[in-house]
């Protein structure tokens, strides 16, 4: 018998995207908020440099969206951009009020610096700002009555319906897998949110923590949803380069309060890619890294703080110290092993301004989607300033429009009738492994048309071998994660194949120009002709 449950708003992600919307809705409507591991584990708890927005009375919402505009490289839709910078100072109330704990400087609130901003604008909290937001919210969320946490719970697919009224089908819930009973059971709701993140993980190397397998990106996919600019997946310039450092990140605030970028010789070298040297944006500082790394052979190169008064450092910079120090390395007298890694997917679900799919009833925030405010490289910290604004946006929508909403109907329970325990596991961890290497070399911060030729013929295999283990063995996380991170990868080759041209993110040796006319990607599911398209 599949276990079900009814709500109004079912949320399924706890990152800082979700938990914003879902404190939004709380007073009015019951939450169901889904994570796959724990509430805490996401991207949200990782960030560290802090949250972009306009609170000093020299910097101007018009300096903020000239330089976001800049880092986008001509992408950006400009009202998204506007939007999300308008509501910035907001935004970071709210969280104060939440009872966030940022870094204060006397009597005010210490503004850090990052690639691409001409102003202090970060507000952090020390180098460990996700923490301090995500706990926070978290603790909200746990005090608020009419949310309920499902932690463990791994949402697999969306249920569309028929909507006779309209004419159009509309989502209905979610199946979604219990990681404990491992059972599938099914979520309705009136209205239901993506906010489950991004899609790094489909790189070998990549600052994220594990589940950034891409799955609402797949999941609206599946479910009839546009998806746009996929080829634009952000690599992180400086991630901690040492044999058993996972997906370690040195921020980009070490740069801010003056890191040095150097070759294995200390050598300084990023003057000659851009004028801004270390303070370039990201996806030119780590494209000069790697050109580098492969002009000298280089394993890594090197960030350099140690010039400056080890107090400071390790005041404002608790995390990186104490996580470079497990290695050994101690970042105040020496510099730091750093190589590029897969960081932020830029792309995603289309999304208009109320965080609207193409599908009635389903909505997606943060990480996740694609709402136009990136263009074709994310300006540093402006990732955790939308998930805010349009967290809160998404949720003035919903209760605005929910009253006028019908139940949806009762949908078919999972069928596992049909389906065995697999005796093969190997399969999928081969799988993993070899779709993120590919990833990794074909379809890396260099481009070539051959090789991403090579990784589409290779995701194609992949997906015909997890369509067979699909249908035929019981679901586990590892194969909704594994079968997403196809879809996704699939996405992002095509993307990056469709692209002809050299922008932002996406650098290919064979179109090495920048085309004249700046288009979105957009990719557009088979078979969904009659849904509803809001551009
Ligand atoms: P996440 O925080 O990633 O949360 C996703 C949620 O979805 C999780 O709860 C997960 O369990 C859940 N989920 C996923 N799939 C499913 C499923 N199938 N079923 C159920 N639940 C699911 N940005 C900044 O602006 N400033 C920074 O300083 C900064 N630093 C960063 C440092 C690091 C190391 C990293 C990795 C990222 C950083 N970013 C930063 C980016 C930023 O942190 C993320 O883009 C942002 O936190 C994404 O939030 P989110 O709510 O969209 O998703
Ligand atoms: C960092 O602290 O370097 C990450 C900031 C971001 O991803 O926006």
């Amino acid at each position: 018998m599949t276990a079900q449950a009814n709500y109004d708003v079912l949320v399924i992600g706890s990152g800082a995207a979700g938990l914003t919307l879902a404190l939004h809705l709380a007073a009015r409507y019951r939450v169901a908020l889904l994570s796959k591991q724990r509430l805490r584990d996401g991207s949200t708890w990782f960030a560290q440099g802090g949250i972009a927005a306009v609170l000093d009375s020299a910097d101007s919402v018009e300096s903020h969206i000239a330089d976001t505009l800049d880092a986008g490289a001509g992408l950006c839709h400009p009202e998204a951009v506007r939007k999300t910078v308008e509501n910035g100072a907001a935004a970071i109330q709210w969280l104060i009020d939440q009872g966030v704990d940022f870094t204060r400087d006397r009597q005010d609130y210490h503004l850090t610096k990052e690639g691409g901003h001409s102003h202090r604008r970060i507000i952090h909290s020390a180098d460990a700002t996700g923490r301090a937001v995500h706990s926070t919210l978290i603790e909200r969320v746990r005090a608020a009555k009419n949310i309920d946490c499902f932690e463990q719970h791994v949402a697999l697919d969306l249920i569309r319906q028929p909507d006779a009224a309209k004419g159009r089908f509309r989502c209905a819930g979610a199946y979604v897998l219990d990681r404990e009973t491992e059972e599938v059971e099914l979520f309705q709701a009136r209205a239901v949110v993506l906010a489950t993140g991004g899609a790094s993980k489909a790189y070998l190397y990549t600052s994220n923590p594990d589940g950034a397998s891409g799955d609402g990106i797949a999941m609206a996919w599946r479910a009839g949803c546009r998806v746009a600019n996929m080829e634009f997946n952000q690599f992180h310039p400086t991630c901690l380069y040492h044999p058993k450092a996972k997906a370690s990140l040195v921020t980009e605030a070490l740069r801010g309060e003056g890191a040095q970028l150097k070759l294995p010789d200390g050598q300084r070298f990023m003057h000659r890619f851009d004028k801004r040297g270390e303070l370039a944006p990201r996806d030119i500082v780590a494209r000069a890294i790697d050109h580098e790394m492969k002009r000298l052979g280089a394993d890594c190169l090197y960030l350099d703080i140690s010039h400056k008064d080890p107090d400071f450092i390790r005041g404002h910079f608790p995390t990186v110290y104490n996580n470079c120090l497990q290695y050994g390395i101690d970042i105040t007298r020496e510099p730091i092993p750093v190589v590029p890694a897969a960081h932020y997917t830029c792309g995603g679900v289309m999304v208009d301004e109320h965080g609207r799919t193409d599908l009635d009833q389903l909505y997606a925030i943060g990480e996740t989607t694609f709402t136009g405010l990136h263009g074709a490289n994310r300006l540093a910290s402006n990732s955790l300033l939308e998930c805010l604004v349009y967290g809160r946006a998404a949720a003035m929508h919903i209760d605005a429009s929910l009253d006028a909403v019908t139940p949806p109907r009762p949908a078919a329970p999972w069928d596992a009738s049909r389906v065995t325990d697999s005796d093969e596991d190997v399969v999928i961890s081969h799988n993993w492994d070899e779709l993120r290497r590919f990833m990794w070399d074909y379809v890396g911060i260099v481009r070539t048309r051959k090789r991403l030729l090579r990784a589409e013929h290779r995701v194609r295999l992949l997906q015909q071998e997890i369509r067979e283990f699909y249908a035929n063995y019981r679901i586990t996380s590892d194969l909704i994660e594994l079968r997403n991170l196809a879809v996704v990868s699939e996405l992002i080759i095509r993307s990056a194949l469709d692209r002809r041209e050299s922008r932002g993110l996406h650098y290919s040796v064979d179109y090495p120009r920048l085309r004249e006319l700046a288009m979105d990607t957009i990719l557009v599911p088979e078979n969904f002709a009659n849904q509803r398209q809001f551009v």
